[in-house]
Protein backbone atom coordinates (compact mmCIF):
# COMPACT_ATOMS: atom_id res chain seq x y z
CA UNK A 1 0.00 0.00 0.00
CA UNK A 2 3.05 2.42 0.74
CA UNK A 3 4.36 1.37 -2.34
CA UNK A 4 1.59 2.01 -4.34
CA UNK A 5 0.79 5.57 -2.58
CA UNK A 6 4.35 6.71 -3.15
CA UNK A 7 4.20 5.62 -7.11
CA UNK A 8 0.66 7.71 -7.41
CA UNK A 9 2.56 10.50 -5.80
CA UNK A 10 5.28 10.52 -7.98
CA UNK A 11 3.12 10.41 -11.23
CA UNK A 12 2.95 14.19 -12.43
CA UNK A 13 -0.12 15.77 -12.90
CA UNK A 14 -1.65 19.05 -14.12
CA UNK A 15 -4.98 20.54 -12.23
CA UNK A 16 -6.99 23.32 -12.32
CA UNK A 17 -9.23 24.70 -9.60
CA UNK A 18 -11.81 27.30 -9.93
CA UNK A 19 -14.42 28.61 -7.79
CA UNK A 20 -18.15 29.15 -9.26
CA UNK A 21 -20.91 30.54 -7.86
CA UNK A 22 -21.73 32.93 -4.80
CA UNK A 23 -18.67 33.31 -2.61
CA UNK A 24 -18.54 31.50 0.55
CA UNK A 25 -16.25 31.78 3.67
CA UNK A 26 -13.68 29.20 3.19
CA UNK A 27 -12.70 29.47 -0.23
CA UNK A 28 -9.31 30.89 0.12
CA UNK A 29 -8.60 28.37 2.63
CA UNK A 30 -9.56 25.19 -0.21
CA UNK A 31 -7.43 27.24 -2.77
CA UNK A 32 -4.53 26.88 -0.33
CA UNK A 33 -5.06 23.55 0.53
CA UNK A 34 -5.73 22.12 -3.08
CA UNK A 35 -2.60 24.23 -4.04
CA UNK A 36 -0.18 22.72 -1.11
CA UNK A 37 -1.77 18.99 -1.17
CA UNK A 38 -0.96 19.29 -4.94
CA UNK A 39 2.78 20.62 -4.82
CA UNK A 40 3.29 18.13 -1.86
CA UNK A 41 3.02 15.35 -4.70
CA UNK A 42 4.46 17.38 -7.20
CA UNK A 43 2.00 18.42 -9.27
CA UNK A 44 1.30 21.48 -11.01
CA UNK A 45 -1.59 23.89 -10.41
CA UNK A 46 -3.66 26.37 -12.51
CA UNK A 47 -5.93 28.95 -11.12
CA UNK A 48 -9.18 29.59 -13.01
CA UNK A 49 -10.33 33.23 -12.29
CA UNK A 50 -14.01 34.12 -12.72
CA UNK A 51 -15.62 30.61 -12.19
CA UNK A 52 -16.59 28.55 -15.41
CA UNK A 53 -16.41 32.07 -17.42
CA UNK A 54 -12.06 31.86 -17.07
CA UNK A 55 -12.25 28.75 -19.01
CA UNK A 56 -13.52 30.44 -22.01
CA UNK A 57 -10.81 32.86 -21.81
CA UNK A 58 -7.84 31.44 -20.88
CA UNK A 59 -5.70 34.70 -20.17
CA UNK A 60 -7.66 34.45 -17.01
CA UNK A 61 -5.63 31.19 -16.06
CA UNK A 62 -2.70 31.65 -13.57
CA UNK A 63 -0.10 29.45 -12.19
CA UNK A 64 -0.67 29.39 -8.33
CA UNK A 65 2.49 28.28 -6.51
CA UNK A 66 3.11 28.76 -2.54
CA UNK A 67 3.54 31.73 -2.82
CA UNK A 68 0.06 32.73 -4.22
CA UNK A 69 -1.79 30.89 -1.36
CA UNK A 70 0.95 31.88 1.55
CA UNK A 71 -1.59 33.41 5.00
CA UNK A 72 -4.76 33.76 2.74
CA UNK A 73 -7.01 30.46 4.77
CA UNK A 74 -8.04 33.42 7.10
CA UNK A 75 -9.38 35.48 4.41
CA UNK A 76 -12.90 36.13 3.20
CA UNK A 77 -13.63 36.14 -0.41
CA UNK A 78 -11.22 33.63 -3.21
CA UNK A 79 -8.30 34.54 -4.80
CA UNK A 80 -9.55 33.35 -8.19
CA UNK A 81 -13.11 35.71 -8.36
CA UNK A 82 -15.96 33.96 -8.68
CA UNK A 83 -19.03 34.68 -10.89
CA UNK A 84 -22.78 33.52 -10.75
CA UNK A 85 -22.95 34.10 -14.34
CA UNK A 86 -21.01 32.08 -15.90
CA UNK A 87 -22.78 29.06 -17.10
CA UNK A 88 -21.14 27.48 -20.12
CA UNK A 89 -24.13 25.62 -21.25
CA UNK A 90 -26.07 28.87 -20.89
CA UNK A 91 -23.48 31.82 -21.44
CA UNK A 92 -24.98 35.35 -21.25
CA UNK A 93 -24.58 36.35 -24.59
CA UNK A 94 -24.83 39.96 -23.47
CA UNK A 95 -22.68 40.93 -20.78
CA UNK A 96 -25.68 43.78 -20.27
CA UNK A 97 -27.63 43.61 -16.73
CA UNK A 98 -30.86 41.90 -17.52
CA UNK A 99 -30.14 40.17 -20.61
CA UNK A 100 -32.15 37.33 -21.54
CA UNK A 101 -30.30 35.52 -24.22
CA UNK A 102 -27.85 32.55 -23.69
CA UNK A 103 -25.79 30.25 -25.66
CA UNK A 104 -24.16 26.74 -25.41
CA UNK A 105 -20.59 27.03 -25.19
CA UNK A 106 -19.67 24.19 -23.28
CA UNK A 107 -17.64 22.61 -26.41
CA UNK A 108 -15.38 25.58 -25.90
CA UNK A 109 -14.91 24.74 -22.57
CA UNK A 110 -13.65 21.18 -22.77
CA UNK A 111 -11.54 22.08 -25.93
CA UNK A 112 -9.32 24.32 -24.03
CA UNK A 113 -9.21 22.12 -21.01
CA UNK A 114 -8.05 19.41 -23.06
CA UNK A 115 -5.52 22.45 -24.90
CA UNK A 116 -4.57 23.18 -21.71
CA UNK A 117 -2.97 19.63 -20.54
CA UNK A 118 -5.15 19.59 -17.57
CA UNK A 119 -5.93 16.19 -15.86
CA UNK A 120 -8.39 17.09 -13.72
CA UNK A 121 -10.78 20.25 -12.29
CA UNK A 122 -11.46 20.92 -9.12
CA UNK A 123 -14.67 22.55 -9.17
CA UNK A 124 -15.68 24.35 -6.21
CA UNK A 125 -19.14 25.24 -6.16
CA UNK A 126 -22.88 25.17 -4.90
CA UNK A 127 -25.94 23.26 -6.13
CA UNK A 128 -25.58 25.07 -9.56
CA UNK A 129 -21.95 24.66 -9.84
CA UNK A 130 -22.53 21.11 -9.11
CA UNK A 131 -24.46 20.82 -11.91
CA UNK A 132 -22.24 22.52 -14.73
CA UNK A 133 -19.74 20.06 -13.40
CA UNK A 134 -21.57 17.37 -13.62
CA UNK A 135 -22.98 18.24 -17.17
CA UNK A 136 -18.29 19.06 -17.98
CA UNK A 137 -18.22 15.21 -16.14
CA UNK A 138 -20.62 13.89 -19.04
CA UNK A 139 -18.21 15.63 -21.78
CA UNK A 140 -15.44 13.70 -20.52
CA UNK A 141 -13.62 15.93 -18.31
CA UNK A 142 -12.64 14.50 -14.72
CA UNK A 143 -13.68 16.47 -12.56
CA UNK A 144 -14.14 16.56 -8.45
CA UNK A 145 -16.38 18.86 -6.82
CA UNK A 146 -15.77 20.56 -3.74
CA UNK A 147 -19.58 21.77 -1.82
CA UNK A 148 -19.49 25.23 -0.94
CA UNK A 149 -22.21 27.30 0.28
CA UNK A 150 -23.80 29.11 3.30
CA UNK A 151 -26.81 27.68 2.65
CA UNK A 152 -25.68 24.01 3.69
CA UNK A 153 -28.43 22.63 0.62
CA UNK A 154 -26.14 20.79 -1.11
CA UNK A 155 -27.39 16.63 -1.30
CA UNK A 156 -24.84 13.76 -0.29
CA UNK A 157 -22.39 15.89 2.39
CA UNK A 158 -23.59 17.26 6.09
CA UNK A 159 -22.14 20.27 5.68
CA UNK A 160 -20.73 22.53 3.05
CA UNK A 161 -17.93 25.03 4.18
CA UNK A 162 -19.08 28.23 4.63
CA UNK A 163 -22.66 27.31 6.54
CA UNK A 164 -21.09 27.32 9.66
CA UNK A 165 -19.78 31.49 9.44
CA UNK A 166 -22.75 32.41 8.15
CA UNK A 167 -24.68 30.84 11.08
CA UNK A 168 -21.95 32.62 13.50
CA UNK A 169 -22.91 35.92 12.17
CA UNK A 170 -26.71 35.52 11.64
CA UNK A 171 -26.30 34.25 15.23
CA UNK A 172 -24.62 37.46 16.42
CA UNK A 173 -26.78 39.48 14.73
CA UNK A 174 -29.49 38.44 16.69
CA UNK A 175 -28.00 38.17 20.02
CA UNK A 176 -26.87 42.12 19.31
CA UNK A 177 -30.54 42.29 18.29
CA UNK A 178 -31.95 41.50 21.46
CA UNK A 179 -31.25 44.33 23.77
CA UNK A 180 -32.41 47.40 21.14
CA UNK A 181 -35.48 45.15 20.70
CA UNK A 182 -35.82 44.76 24.47
CA UNK A 183 -34.90 48.57 25.56
CA UNK A 184 -37.30 49.67 22.73
CA UNK A 185 -40.13 47.18 23.32
CA UNK A 186 -40.07 46.12 19.58
CA UNK A 187 -40.53 43.21 17.56
CA UNK A 188 -37.74 42.70 15.02
CA UNK A 189 -37.85 40.82 12.11
CA UNK A 190 -34.03 39.48 10.74
CA UNK A 191 -33.67 38.16 7.65
CA UNK A 192 -31.49 35.63 6.82
CA UNK A 193 -29.95 34.21 3.29
CA UNK A 194 -30.05 30.18 2.34
CA UNK A 195 -32.23 30.15 -1.09
CA UNK A 196 -34.71 27.69 -0.81
CA UNK A 197 -33.44 26.03 2.53
CA UNK A 198 -34.13 27.05 6.01
CA UNK A 199 -31.14 25.87 7.11
CA UNK A 200 -29.05 29.68 8.21
CA UNK A 201 -32.87 30.69 9.85
CA UNK A 202 -33.17 27.26 11.53
CA UNK A 203 -29.38 27.19 13.32
CA UNK A 204 -28.48 30.81 13.68
CA UNK A 205 -32.47 30.94 15.39
CA UNK A 206 -32.26 28.27 17.68
CA UNK A 207 -28.42 29.44 18.77
CA UNK A 208 -29.82 33.29 19.26
CA UNK A 209 -32.40 32.57 21.21
CA UNK A 210 -35.45 33.87 18.75
CA UNK A 211 -39.01 33.39 19.11
CA UNK A 212 -40.45 31.96 15.92
CA UNK A 213 -38.38 30.99 13.15
CA UNK A 214 -39.77 30.99 9.58
CA UNK A 215 -38.25 28.74 6.82
CA UNK A 216 -38.80 27.17 3.12
CA UNK A 217 -40.09 24.16 4.40
CA UNK A 218 -42.84 25.12 6.75
CA UNK A 219 -45.10 27.40 4.93
CA UNK A 220 -46.01 29.96 7.97
CA UNK A 221 -49.65 30.83 9.03
CA UNK A 222 -49.17 34.84 10.07
CA UNK A 223 -51.67 34.33 13.18
CA UNK A 224 -49.57 32.18 14.47
CA UNK A 225 -46.70 34.03 14.58
CA UNK A 226 -48.76 36.94 15.77
CA UNK A 227 -49.73 34.95 18.38
CA UNK A 228 -46.63 33.86 19.95
CA UNK A 229 -45.97 37.71 19.86
CA UNK A 230 -49.34 38.28 22.03
CA UNK A 231 -48.77 35.64 24.25
CA UNK A 232 -44.83 36.99 24.95
CA UNK A 233 -46.68 40.19 25.33
CA UNK A 234 -49.33 39.11 27.94
CA UNK A 235 -46.30 37.63 29.97
CA UNK A 236 -44.48 40.49 30.37
CA UNK A 237 -42.10 39.75 27.39
CA UNK A 238 -42.27 42.95 25.44
CA UNK A 239 -40.42 42.29 22.81
CA UNK A 240 -39.83 39.79 19.82
CA UNK A 241 -37.44 38.53 17.03
CA UNK A 242 -38.51 36.61 14.13
CA UNK A 243 -36.02 34.88 12.41
CA UNK A 244 -37.03 34.53 9.01
CA UNK A 245 -35.63 32.93 5.65
CA UNK A 246 -35.06 34.79 2.39
CA UNK A 247 -37.35 31.77 0.61
CA UNK A 248 -40.03 31.86 3.70
CA UNK A 249 -43.71 31.90 2.23
CA UNK A 250 -46.76 32.31 4.03
CA UNK A 251 -49.19 29.09 3.14
CA UNK A 252 -50.37 29.46 -0.09
CA UNK A 253 -48.13 32.31 -0.87
CA UNK A 254 -45.15 32.64 -2.66
CA UNK A 255 -41.31 33.48 -2.06
CA UNK A 256 -40.59 37.28 -2.47
CA UNK A 257 -38.35 38.02 -5.22
CA UNK A 258 -36.67 41.05 -6.36
CA UNK A 259 -37.65 40.94 -9.93
CA UNK A 260 -37.00 38.16 -12.69
CA UNK A 261 -34.02 36.17 -12.86
CA UNK A 262 -31.31 37.43 -15.27
CA UNK A 263 -30.36 35.36 -18.48
CA UNK A 264 -28.67 31.62 -17.10
CA UNK A 265 -28.83 33.41 -13.02
CA UNK A 266 -31.39 31.91 -10.62
CA UNK A 267 -33.83 34.71 -9.26
CA UNK A 268 -33.26 37.03 -6.46
CA UNK A 269 -34.98 36.39 -3.52
CA UNK A 270 -35.27 39.38 -0.45
CA UNK A 271 -37.97 41.46 1.28
CA UNK A 272 -39.88 39.12 3.17
CA UNK A 273 -39.22 40.74 6.65
CA UNK A 274 -39.79 43.58 5.36
CA UNK A 275 -43.60 42.51 3.95
CA UNK A 276 -43.87 41.12 7.66
CA UNK A 277 -43.13 44.26 9.63
CA UNK A 278 -46.04 45.25 8.12
CA UNK A 279 -48.10 42.47 8.87
CA UNK A 280 -46.89 42.24 12.05
CA UNK A 281 -47.51 45.40 13.11
CA UNK A 282 -50.63 45.42 11.71
CA UNK A 283 -52.38 42.54 13.81
CA UNK A 284 -50.33 43.27 16.97
CA UNK A 285 -49.76 47.15 17.15
CA UNK A 286 -46.41 46.92 17.86
CA UNK A 287 -44.06 48.59 16.50
CA UNK A 288 -42.14 46.46 14.30
CA UNK A 289 -38.20 46.71 12.93
CA UNK A 290 -36.92 44.78 9.81
CA UNK A 291 -33.17 43.37 9.55
CA UNK A 292 -31.79 41.96 6.38
CA UNK A 293 -28.11 40.32 7.28
CA UNK A 294 -27.93 39.69 3.23
CA UNK A 295 -24.43 39.27 2.36
CA UNK A 296 -22.65 40.46 5.55
CA UNK A 297 -22.92 36.29 6.10
CA UNK A 298 -20.36 35.76 3.02
CA UNK A 299 -18.25 38.44 3.71
CA UNK A 300 -15.25 37.89 5.93
CA UNK A 301 -13.23 36.02 7.79
CA UNK A 302 -14.15 32.13 8.06
CA UNK A 303 -14.84 30.12 11.09
CA UNK A 304 -12.30 28.14 12.96
CA UNK A 305 -14.73 25.40 11.84
CA UNK A 306 -15.27 26.29 8.23
CA UNK A 307 -11.77 26.63 7.80
CA UNK A 308 -10.86 23.11 8.81
CA UNK A 309 -13.33 21.62 6.73
CA UNK A 310 -12.84 23.29 4.18
CA UNK A 311 -8.91 22.25 4.13
CA UNK A 312 -9.96 18.66 4.84
CA UNK A 313 -11.67 19.27 1.54
CA UNK A 314 -9.29 20.45 -0.76
CA UNK A 315 -6.52 17.68 0.51
CA UNK A 316 -9.08 14.84 0.26
CA UNK A 317 -9.97 16.32 -3.49
CA UNK A 318 -5.92 15.79 -4.30
CA UNK A 319 -5.89 12.48 -2.71
CA UNK A 320 -9.40 11.60 -5.01
CA UNK A 321 -7.74 12.87 -8.39
CA UNK A 322 -4.61 11.01 -7.07
CA UNK A 323 -6.37 7.58 -6.79
CA UNK A 324 -7.70 8.69 -10.65
CA UNK A 325 -11.18 8.95 -9.22
CA UNK A 326 -13.43 11.07 -11.20
CA UNK A 327 -17.30 12.78 -11.64
CA UNK A 328 -17.34 12.89 -7.67
CA UNK A 329 -17.92 15.62 -4.92
CA UNK A 330 -16.11 15.39 -1.62
CA UNK A 331 -18.40 15.52 1.29
CA UNK A 332 -18.56 15.19 5.26
CA UNK A 333 -19.87 12.33 6.17
CA UNK A 334 -18.33 12.43 10.19
CA UNK A 335 -15.78 11.60 10.91
CA UNK A 336 -14.54 11.16 7.37
CA UNK A 337 -14.46 12.85 4.43
CA UNK A 338 -15.88 10.19 1.58
CA UNK A 339 -16.77 10.82 -2.02
CA UNK A 340 -20.10 11.13 -3.55
CA UNK A 341 -21.29 10.80 -7.44
CA UNK A 342 -21.55 13.99 -8.49
CA UNK A 343 -25.24 12.58 -9.96
CA UNK A 344 -26.24 11.93 -6.18
CA UNK A 345 -24.90 15.61 -5.09
CA UNK A 346 -27.27 17.49 -7.54
CA UNK A 347 -30.05 15.00 -7.80
CA UNK A 348 -32.28 16.69 -5.38
CA UNK A 349 -31.71 19.84 -2.82
CA UNK A 350 -30.84 19.22 0.79
CA UNK A 351 -34.08 20.86 2.33
CA UNK A 352 -34.31 20.80 6.77
CA UNK A 353 -36.00 17.14 7.11
CA UNK A 354 -38.99 18.21 8.99
CA UNK A 355 -38.92 15.25 10.94
CA UNK A 356 -35.33 15.96 12.24
CA UNK A 357 -33.89 16.34 15.83
CA UNK A 358 -33.57 20.23 15.27
CA UNK A 359 -37.22 21.62 13.81
CA UNK A 360 -38.21 19.31 17.09
CA UNK A 361 -35.84 20.82 19.63
CA UNK A 362 -37.15 24.13 18.06
CA UNK A 363 -40.78 23.49 19.11
CA UNK A 364 -39.42 21.83 22.46
CA UNK A 365 -38.42 24.86 23.57
CA UNK A 366 -40.90 27.18 22.40
CA UNK A 367 -40.22 28.46 19.57
CA UNK A 368 -42.77 29.01 16.99
CA UNK A 369 -41.96 27.46 13.51
CA UNK A 370 -45.20 29.47 12.29
CA UNK A 371 -47.61 26.42 12.06
CA UNK A 372 -48.79 25.85 15.38
O1 LIG B 1 -26.32 30.71 -2.52
C1 LIG B 1 -25.76 31.64 -1.68
C2 LIG B 1 -26.57 32.88 -1.61
O2 LIG B 1 -25.92 33.77 -0.74
C3 LIG B 1 -28.03 32.68 -1.23
O3 LIG B 1 -28.20 32.48 0.15
C4 LIG B 1 -28.64 33.95 -1.77
O4 LIG B 1 -29.99 33.75 -2.10
C5 LIG B 1 -27.85 34.21 -3.01
O5 LIG B 1 -26.63 33.52 -2.88
C6 LIG B 1 -27.56 35.66 -3.26
O6 LIG B 1 -26.95 35.78 -4.49
P1 LIG B 1 -26.27 37.11 -5.02
O7 LIG B 1 -24.89 37.16 -4.44
O8 LIG B 1 -26.26 36.89 -6.49
O9 LIG B 1 -27.11 38.25 -4.57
Amino acid sequence: MRGLHSAMARETKRIAINTGGGDAPGLNAVIGAVVRAALHRGWEVLGIRDGYAGLLDTSKIVQLGRREVRGIAHLGGTILGTSSSGNPFEFPISAARGATEVSDRSDEVVQNFKRLGLDALIAIGGDGSMRIAHDLARKGVPIVGIPKTIDNDLNGTVTTFGFDTAVTVATEAVDRLHSTAEAHRRVFTVEVMGRYAGWIALHAGIAGGADAILIPEIPFDLECVCRKISDREAHGRHFSIVVVAEGARPIGGEMVTKGPAEAGREVTLGGIAEQLTHQIHAETGKETRSVVLGHLQRGGRPTARDRLIAQRFGAAAIRVVARGESSVMVALDPPEIRTVPLEEATSRMKSVPLDGDTIATAREIGICMGDE
